[in-house]
């Protein structure tokens, strides 16, 4: 079994994670760690924080000259602004009352709710945890992920759909030119038109005080047949999907392949019909079902788009109520982003990257990643003689 943990508070000396079950003899470069860190904390429209940040992993167990153990994987990121909070968030209650408390919770955060939950006066308590600031560390276990996919040839991207109601077009490329140009872009959008007209939308959200959501999508080509399955709810490949992008800060909704767009067709224009050749074995011509049928990888590319809500903290302050003296206030105001979809593509990667790894470390696991490979080759031979593109050998 694959698992992760991550911890630490938004403001503290550091992020950790530790990774366990990941199969010996996998190679794992820092500077492919430190590139997905950075490709998180780019992007048109962040706050002043990311120019504090920038972000390096180091790795501290499990890693032995470049490659994996099997032993659990310790990583950990150092906040660049530790010293300036060093007393603020000390574990020492030498310390105790060097910050004032944070009584006044902000809507659209986990403020109320979680200083009501966990009985504490000082909403820091709360949003220091509940902080997208986590999602660093999630991206560097996902980098992890990532290098065990792409040995299984693998691969996941994101690329953002729209921003604040202004939509790309629907990109007719294959995947290695959607990456690119992703890449290439601010907004990590295919369509230069459209990433223009997100620009602008962000600068007049940013000049009224207010912010900007949007809708990305993750694409995963060369998912193998059967990662997940159909036979019990907690195995089903897009629940378990769906389930880690919902967990990525201000995602509200999650959509597998045609998504809600199914509820209004017809079903002989939703389903992908099946055909079939020698040279490629069962083949579709739609991928209407975004490369999952019954929770079960069905061999084409897995589509997931997610939408993010627009950023909680405003220059516009919203209404609420002080925790301690039940007073009306206008939420403080504080820098921050004013849209931060490209970045939340980035971490729905990771978190997708790591789901997948889990579900193909369920099916071809090993103690070593060339007993994985052994497993995974043994169920290819099968899997093509069964669809009929190599021969049976006789016996
Ligand atoms: C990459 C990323 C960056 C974010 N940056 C901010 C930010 O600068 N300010 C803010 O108020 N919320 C930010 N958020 C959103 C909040 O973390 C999130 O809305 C909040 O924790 C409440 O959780 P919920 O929206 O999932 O209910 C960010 C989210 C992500 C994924």
């Amino acid at each position: 079994m694959l698992r992760f943990l991550t911890a630490g508070e938004s403001h503290g000396e550091m992020l950790m994670g530790i990774i366990e079950g990941m199969p010996a003899g996998l190679l794992i470069r820092v500077t492919d760690i430190d590139r997905d860190l950075a490709r998180r904390q780019i992007g048109y429209g962040r706050g002043n924080r990311m120019k504090i940040e920038k972000d390096q992993v180091k790795i501290y167990a499990g890693v032995r000259w470049g490659r994996t153990l099997g032993s659990p994987i310790g990583l950990m990121i150092r906040n660049k602004d530790w010293e300036n909070w060093r007393d603020k968030m000390s574990a020492d209650p030498m310390f105790m009352n060097s910050a004032e408390p944070v009584t006044r919770p902000r809507p659209g955060h986990a403020d109320l709710a979680g200083a009501l939950k966990y009985g504490m006066n000082d909403i820091r308590n709360i949003l220091e945890r509940s902080s997208a600031r986590e999602t660093a560390m999630r991206v560097a276990v996902g980098s992890v992920a990532k290098r065990l996919l792409e040995e299984f040839g693998i691969e996941v991207m994101s690329h953002v759909l729209s921003i604040g109601g202004v939509f790309a077009k629907a990109p007719k490329m294959s995947l290695r030119e959607l990456r690119k140009r992703a890449e290439a872009s601010e907004l990590r959008c295919s369509d230069l038109d459209a990433e223009k007209r997100m620009m602008r939308k962000i600068d007049e959200a940013k000049l009224a005080g207010d912010t900007l959501g949007g809708v990305f999508e993750v694409i995963v080509g060369g998912v193998p047949v059967g990662l997940g399955s159909h036979a019990h709810w907690d195995r089903k490949l897009d629940a378990r999907l769906a389930g880690a992008l919902m967990s990525v800060q201000a995602i509200k909704g999650v959509e597998v392949g045609a998504g809600f767009g199914v509820a209004n067709r017809p079903g002989s224009q939703v389903h992908d019909e099946i055909f079939w050749s020698r040279k490629e074995g069962f083949y579709r011509k739609t991928n209407m079902a975004g490369g999952i049928e019954g929770g079960i990888s069905n061999g084409e590319p897995i589509v997931l788009r997610a939408a993010m809500k627009p950023i909680p903290t405003l220059m516009k302050p919203l209404r609420s109520v002080d925790l301690a003296s039940k007073k009306p206030f206008r939420a403080s105001v504080e820098r921050s982003d004013v849209c931060a979809v490209p970045a939340a593509g980035v971490v729905a990667e990771a978190a997708v990257a790591i789901d997948l790894a889990q579900a193909l470390v369920e099916k071809f696991g090993g103690d070593s990643l060339d007993e994985m490979k052994r497993n995974f080759s043994q169920y290819d031979r099968h899997l093509k003689m069964r669809i009929g593109t190599e021969e049976i050998p006789e016996k």
